[in-house]
């Protein structure tokens, strides 16, 4: 199943784990989510750690796991502060009876309780426990409470457990904790986090991704390692926050987002026809245009009409291509001083290596507000990883390095600056 099929398709879920024994069933748990098309993030106890490793929850989330409640996390955020505005529900499997009882008294020492009680988003809580504890009077009184905070407790089963003793007590079936997901999430009000899930609503957001592939014969061509993950992650933050999403779409390696409309390309003059399409003479059609397509800077002159036989070799004769992205924005500034309209947010990536100082004048050169550089020689941060380490750069504002990121966060956040001019530049219509 792909991310974009499921039933929690585009939304974002906490998975809090606490330091119970089927701890480690919350890897599967994260795996049954996602396949349902869910972004989860995984806060953890520090019990929980002693069962089961931090790193396999971040690697499969994708996230940083918060386990600490007084720590910061990489991008200088507090995690369950973060989490509790940014998710849309809090799932806490397995949950102890420790944490059952924090949580009934307000009791915030762990990220999973802090992060519960910033938040607005529905919780389900499936506890899991010796049989004994389970039925305790304490344990009893803690779950009554949590009904009526208005969680969603889902019933541990019957069965053996880790004792070898059987009672009530085994973490509920995997499945029926995905549908207690599902339906909290269906008939949650979504207020606060409808508002911040919307931000982009009538909005026209236009990505480019992927790289061009040049023709050398029918059969050969000279292309890039782009895969697209990075512009597929910006198309489907956009789409999760309310844009229509148009990504031009280059030999990516990667499914474009459910919702988007795509149009795939394949070299830089298909490329340039589709942006050209996009940016009439009476003005752009779109709010925003991020480039984050790898476009080859050169292509053969001609392309042979027949397979070319190995012969004694070959010798290509390039020549450059156009550079879209700047003929783009002169063709942007000249609909727009037709039409007397503010402009779009024009947004730019500049794959370098070694080293970035070439990025402000890229920015300027280009005459795109915001220029995205990374040094794609660096490990994790280069075309087909899931990771990426960038600093923005913009003409009014000084450079700003983020620290090695999942691309959909990387997404996030130029989203996030990216809005701030938009709406300085154009102001949301109010509804009445
Ligand atoms: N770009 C473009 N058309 C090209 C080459 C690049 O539109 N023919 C765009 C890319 O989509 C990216 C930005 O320009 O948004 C920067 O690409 P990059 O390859 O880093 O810069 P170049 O202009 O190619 O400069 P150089 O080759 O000197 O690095």
């Amino acid at each position: 199943m792909t991310e974009s099929g499921g039933r929690l398709a585009g939304r974002r879920l906490a998975l809090g784990v606490t330091g119970s024994i089927a701890a480690y069933k919350s890897v599967e748990l994260l795996r049954l989510l996602q396949a349902e098309g869910a972004d989860v993030r995984v806060l953890m106890t520090p019990a929980a750690t002693a069962f089961i490793g931090s790193l396999t929850l971040e690697t499969l989330s994708r996230h940083p796991v918060d386990t600490d409640v007084l720590a910061l996390q990489p991008n200088g955020k507090i995690g369950h502060i973060d989490a509790a505005h940014d998710v849309e529900a809090i799932v806490v499997a397995p949950a102890t009876a420790r944490w059952l009882s924090a949580m009934a008294s307000g009791l915030a020492t762990d990220t999973i309780t802090a992060a519960c009680l910033a938040t607005s988003a529905p919780v389900v809580v499936a506890p899991a426990m010796d049989g004994g504890m389970y039925t305790h009077p304490a344990t009893a009184a803690n779950v009554a409470r949590l009904r009526e905070y208005g969680y969603r407790i889902v019933e541990p089963e019957e069965g053996e457990l880790a004792s070898g003793m059987t009672g009530r007590g085994r973490l509920a079936a995997l499945p029926s904790i995905v549908d207690a997901v599902v339906a909290a999430m269906s008939d949650a009000p979504r207020a606060g986090v409808a508002a911040a899930r919307s931000d982009y609503a009538g909005r026209h957001v236009v990505v480019t991704a992927g790289g061009t592939a040049e023709p050398i014969d029918p059969v050969r061509f000279v292309g890039n390692r782009s895969s697209g993950k990075m512009g597929a992650a910006v198309a489907r933050e956009a789409l999760g926050r309310g844009a229509a999403v148009t990504l031009v779409l280059a030999n990516a390696t990667v499914d474009p987002p459910a919702g988007a409309r795509v149009i795939r390309v394949a070299t830089a003059a298909e490329m340039q026809a589709a942006l050209q399409a996009l940016t009439p003479p009476e003005g752009p059609a779109f709010d925003v245009l991020v480039m984050a397509a790898a476009v080859a800077d050169f292509r053969p002159a001609s392309a042979a009409k027949r397979k070319l036989a190995r012969g004694e070799g070959l010798k290509l004769n390039m020549e450059p291509t156009p550079d879209l992205l700047a003929e783009t924005v002169e063709r942007v500034r000249a609909g727009l001083a037709a039409s007397g309209e503010t402009g779009p947010v024009l947004v730019g990536f500049a794959a370098e290596t070694g080293s970035l100082e070439r990025a402000p004048e890229k920015l300027r050169a280009k005459g795109v507000d915001m220029l995205v550089a990374n040094d794609v020689g660096e490990p994790g941060s280069g075309f087909g990883t899931d990771t990426n380490r960038v600093t923005i750069y913009a003409l009014d504002t000084p450079a700003e390095e983020l620290p090695l990121l999942p691309k959909r966060e990387v997404a996030r956040q130029l989203l996030d600056r990216i809005l701030v001019r938009l709406e300085a530049r154009r102001p949301r219509k109010q509804e009445t």
